[in-house]
């Protein structure tokens, strides 16, 4: 028996973005469960950022679907985003400017 639940908390379906000429995201379907930890693994401008960024309401998706607890989106902003329940941590060089890596 499994403690995966059946419903993904989060759902992306088809989620497409071009930035002018370049298609970052051609399609992108993508499930997460509670409780997992999924890790979005690709090379240097694989999109990875371009998925975060939608899941957070940073950037608009050209088309596709986004469903959080059962409900649908078409587009987030941060505000909609936070309140569905995601939170975003952005990668920074220097979290702590005042120290340096070995203290870190
Ligand atoms: N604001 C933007 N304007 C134009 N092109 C962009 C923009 N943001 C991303 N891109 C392009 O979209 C593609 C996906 O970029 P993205 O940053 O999502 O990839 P990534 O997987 O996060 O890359 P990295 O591993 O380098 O962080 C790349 O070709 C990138 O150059
Ligand atoms: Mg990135």
């Amino acid at each position: 028996m499994s403690d995966v639940p059946v419903q993904p908390f989060l759902e992306i379906r088809g989620i497409r973005k071009k930035y002018g000429s370049v298609e970052a995201l051609k399609g992108v379907d993508l499930k997460a469960y509670s409780g997992e930890v999924l890790a979005i693994v690709g090379d240097n401008g694989a999109g990875k950022s371009s998925i975060i960024k939608i899941l957070s309401g940073a950037i608009t998706p050209d088309s596709g679907e986004i469903i959080i607890a059962g409900k649908k989106y078409n587009r987030l902003n941060p505000k909609t985003a936070l309140a569905a329940g995601i939170s975003t941590v952005y990668q920074d060089l220097a979290l702590v400017n005042t120290l340096n890596y070995r203290c870190i």
